[in-house]
């Protein structure tokens, strides 16, 4: 890391003109000696509240309450981290920047970096001077046009196109006194398989993309394939110490600002898409490069803008990408919103088809991502029969809970209610019931339940062994014809469950009673069966094992109490010493059978749990 001189700061505060830095983001008027002012750039207004002191080198806003100085300023407008916002200010004012001392180390390490910086620009400008000048770059300059980008739009971007010659850029990199070691660092030349000891470039025959980060300083290039059966379709740089494909946002030089200003970033898979939606004025738009969003192009796009608009591909692998996305953005104060494409299109695609205010129709109705979870749910949902209902119901349940309460909220639960057919309030109380399971495995939550329920072991082996007949409904069925409610559960609202179940083990939901208990019940077993990771029959039958041994324990106990209390009654009456011996002899023969019965629970549980070890 760079670090500036104190002084070399002092003398860019200097050197700034503040008037020549604002004027551009805000019309400025003249207020006083040292003072002007005009409608604030940070936020709209419709009456200048917005002062700049040019002496002071101050803004401030009295309407929105932004103020700070020349870096900040930039920083904000630019959304950029404070020694770029430095760099940029020392650039734009004529001032040279002086770095602290470094030890040798640290500056042979960064006299290396610039080397390459500038081969990779140098390299950047060939590319692109070529795709315009080269008559072998005839047929990529007529592709683009043909994909309805204009040369403005492709200078902006520094598209350019790679040599057939295996040597090109070799050559003129060593010319201008650059080495093979450095070649190959940059990942501009491989070296031969044939011929040790010899390199050449590894670019040839492409549309060349450089691939900037936020100062604009080239680090790597996406290569198109131009030829017919030329693999891969695109080429890459492959990892070095400067290039992390995973932490690139394409464009993010040019949409940064933008982004900022807007406090939006649009989300796109890939370069063509972001060169057509800057082309058409969507300036904020940046491609993530195919559709795994990462977590460092995510910790990028944080410090631009709030509010994240996937316009993804609307075939499978954009969905899934959005899921990660929101996966990726949970805990993090970012809001992701949906563009809604259809399906087979990319943006680039709709905006040459169908136009630009199609596009910017789609972008201006995008939709919190929620929306988007619950409709795909939907979309996908076997709505007709009462078994998807409630498959889609135990989706949709962790994606609801997740929605604090709001005019959103009501206006998702009427829709899904409405789906589901089911009655708003009966929605309603089925979401409270699983309230407590929710927050353990939403897609954009995580983390454990908020509030534990307060469920005993005994009565969480219950629970657990009616999820367990919920997620396998055939073997469910018939351990649940086997067990007797009263003797097995232990409490009032499980055994209504158990009983309920029984008859309706494919749809639970379907022909509940008016019972909000039995209705909490059903839909907290529900959700968690419908996240049970591995419901195995083995697994059913130890839960209902667990459960005899429980009902066995009973039992004893009660056994002991009642030959306890027969032999206090035995003792406390003057007659019937028989009666008394044949009241403890009768419990005493019932606690041994039953403790017989108990081992031979315990013996079939050993062996269940052994076949559990046996298959983890
Ligand atoms: N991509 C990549 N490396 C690959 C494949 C794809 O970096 N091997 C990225 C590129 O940024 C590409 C994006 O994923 O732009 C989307 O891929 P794809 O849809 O295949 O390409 P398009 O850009 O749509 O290409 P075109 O429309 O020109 O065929
Ligand atoms: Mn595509």
């Amino acid at each position: 890391m760079t670090r500036y001189t104190a002084d070399s700061r002092d003398r860019v505060r200097d050197a700034v003109d503040m008037l020549t830095l604002i004027s551009p983001r805000a019309e400025l008027r003249r207020a006083g000696a040292n003072s002007y002012f005009g409608l604030c750039p940070f936020h709209d207004e419709r009456t200048a509240s917005f002062h700049v002191l040019p002496d002071d080198k101050r803004y401030h806003c009295f309407g929105c309450q932004a103020s700070g100085d020349a870096f900040s300023f930039v920083m904000e407008t630019e959304g950029l981290d404070f020694v770029a916002a430095l760099e940029v200010l020392a650039d734009r004012f004529g001032v040279k920047l002086d770095t602290e001392d470094e030890d040798p180390a640290a500056a042979a390490r960064r006299q290396r970096r610039e080397r390459l910086y500038e081969l990779l620009g140098r390299a950047t400008t060939y590319y692109a001077r070529y795709l315009w000048e080269a008559s072998e770059a005839a047929r990529a300059r007529t592709y683009l046009i043909g994909r309805g980008l204009a040369e403005e739009t492709l200078r902006e971007f520094r598209v350019g196109y790679a040599p057939s010659a295996w040597d090109r850029i070799l050559l003129a990199s060593r010319r201008a006194g650059f080495t093979d070691e450095e070649l190959l660092a940059v990942g501009l030349a491989q070296r031969s398989q044939s011929r040790p000891g010899s390199i050449f470039d590894r670019f040839r025959e492409r549309i060349m993309f450089p691939l900037a980060d936020s100062r604009g300083r080239v680090l790597g290039f996406g290569a198109r394939a131009m030829r017919e059966n030329q693999r891969p379709k695109y080429l890459n740089t492959s990892e070095n110490d400067l290039y992390h494909k995973g932490s690139q946002l394409f464009g993010i030089d040019l949409a940064r600002g933008p982004a900022s200003r807007a406090g939006r970033a649009l989300l796109v898979e890939g370069y063509t898409d972001v060169l057509a939606l800057h082309q058409a004025g969507l300036r904020n738009a940046v491609g993530i490069m195919g559709t795994a969003l990462t977590e460092e192009q995510l910790r990028e796009l944080e410090r631009v803008a709030r509010v994240l608009e996937l316009c993804l591909d609307a075939d499978g692998a954009g969905q899934e990408a959005m899921l990660r996305a929101a996966r990726l953005a949970s805990g993090r104060s970012l809001e992701l919103r949906v563009v809604a494409l259809s399906e087979g299109a990319d943006p680039a695609e709709l905006v040459q088809r169908e136009g630009v205010d199609a596009l910017r129709k789609l972008v201006e109705g995008s939709v919190p991502f929620v929306v988007f979870q619950v409709q795909r749910i939907l979309d996908h949902a076997d709505t007709g029969s009462a078994e998807g209902r409630d498959r889609a119901f135990v989706e949709l349940q962790p994606v609801l809970a997740e929605v604090p309460p709001s005019s959103l909220r009501d206006e998702l639960v009427q829709r899904v209610a409405g789906r589901l057919e089911l009655p708003e309030r009966r929605l309603e109380s089925l979401l409270a019931g699983s309230r407590t399971t929710a927050a353990s495995s939403s897609v954009v939550g995580g983390g454990e339940p908020v509030t534990p329920s307060p469920l005993d072991q005994g009565a969480r082996a219950e629970r657990t062994f009616l999820v367990l007949c919920v997620a396998l409904p055939d073997a469910g069925r018939a351990v649940l014809a086997a067990i007797d409610p009263d003797q097995h559960l232990s409490s009032e609202p499980l055994r209504r469950a158990a009983r309920h179940l029984l008859d309706h083990i494919d749809s639970p939901l379907a022909g509940l009673p008016e019972d909000d208990e039995l209705a909490h019940v059903i839909s907290d077993l529900l959700a968690r069966a419908g996240r049970y990771p591995d419901a195995t029959k083995d697994r059913l039958e130890h839960a209902e094992l667990v459960l005899e041994l429980a009902r066995l324990d009973r039992a004893i106990r009660r056994a002991r109490v009642e030959a306890g209390a027969a032999g206090e009654a035995g003792a406390a009456g003057e007659t019937g010493a028989a009666g008394e011996t044949g009241a403890r002899g009768e419990s005493g023969a019932e606690s041994t059978a039953l403790a017989r019965e108990r081992e031979g629970v315990l013996k079939a549980v050993r062996a269940v749990v052994a076949r559990l070890e046996e298959s983890v």
